[in-house]
């Protein structure tokens, strides 16, 4: 239930971003009364595309630093803001330009293939961009002989290059909201619920993807309880997910895979913070020119080899 402070802030909102006319764009990991105010809601890749057809031209962005980066990078003629520029992604921050430089030096015809959740210097040295809902999709459309270098998600990586069976060079590093999730605590579950649905997000380990059912991006989960005659499913993402399924499916029974899954960066957006952006159009999110127009260049072609 909605308390009466949060009904008057959504009700505040809702008019300042008619008035200043300001199109608002959230990640299904946000808060349910943000997700209530949102004038779009999508995954990573939606997001940015949302973004580039938005109706009007200031855009806020309701997600962690990459995601109103990317809205940014995609659209310069457009005022793009964050209600929290301290919503950051830790996996996005793990590596540095130059361990991606020292590798291209390295393998000079190698292609780097960064995850969105990248900061947009990693992006500007990137050959293409993926979310988790292209990985596999563009991964195929990669020569078979291609070096690749797939950053900066080990965990996105191994999913999808061994389902392809593609050799890939990974990075070392992980979300640690989906990789703290172990095999047993599905082993756990399914005892519980032997006829459950196992929904898991490519961010997981191998030993609990190979335990899905259904593997893929937090739309892509979504889809699959909307359009699945099951009753029970187990989903380990973000709890963020289960407030669109369980408005779309007020009938069907959804475990959270852990108790755990809560992004803090994710969820250190709210309410009051997008009233206080929308009132003051702040803070802007600038990218350098020099950064910027390669950065596009990975995510336009991702973007291309996708649709
Ligand atoms: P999606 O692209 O599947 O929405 O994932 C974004 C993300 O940060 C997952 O942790
Ligand atoms: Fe980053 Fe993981 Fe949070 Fe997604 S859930 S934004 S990958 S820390």
């Amino acid at each position: 239930m909605i308390a009466t402070n949060d009904r008057s802030l959504t009700e505040k909102i809702l008019k300042l971003k008619e008035e200043k006319s300001i199109y608002i764009i959230a990640h299904y990991y946000q808060q349910e009364d943000i997700q209530d105010i949102a004038d779009f809601i999508g995954d990573s890749y939606a997001m940015a595309v949302a973004a580039q057809k938005s109706p009007q031209d200031t855009i806020l962005v309701a997600g962690v630093d990459f995601m109103a980066e990317s809205a940014a990078i995609l659209c310069p003629d457009k005022t793009v803001l964050t209600p929290e520029p301290k919503a950051t992604c830790p996996m996005a921050n793990s590596i540095s330009v130059d361990e991606v430089l020292k590798f291209k030096e390295k393998y000079p015809n190698s292609i780097v293939m960064s995850y969105v959740n990248t900061p947009a210097e990693i992006k500007a040295v990137s050959d293409i961009c993926c979310t988790s809902s292209n990985a596999a999709t563009i991964l195929k459309k990669l020569p078979d002989d291609a070096h690749i270098f797939f950053i900066p998600d080990q965990n996105l990586a191994l999913n999808t290059a061994s389902n392809l069976s593609r050799n890939v060079n990974i990075y070392d590093s992980d979300c640690p909201v989906h990789a703290a999730l172990k095999k047993t605590d599905i082993e756990k579950l399914k005892e519980k619920y032997p006829d459950a649905k196992v929904l898991v997000h490519p961010e997981c380990i191998p030993d609990v993807v190979k335990m899905a059912d259904y593997v893929g991006s937090t739309s892509g989960i979504i889809n699959y309880v909307n359009n699945c005659d099951q009753d029970t499913f187990i989903i380990a993402t973000e709890s963020g997910v289960t407030y669109p399924i369980r408005q779309a499916n007020p009938d069907k029974k959804l475990i959270m895979a852990s108790e755990n899954m809560i992004c803090p960066d994710m969820k250190s957006i709210t309410l009051q913070k997008i009233y206080d952006s929308l009132k003051n159009r702040e803070t802007v999110i600038k990218v350098p020119e020099n950064i910027r127009l390669p950065a596009a260049q990975a995510l336009e072609k991702m973007i291309a080899y996708t649709s």
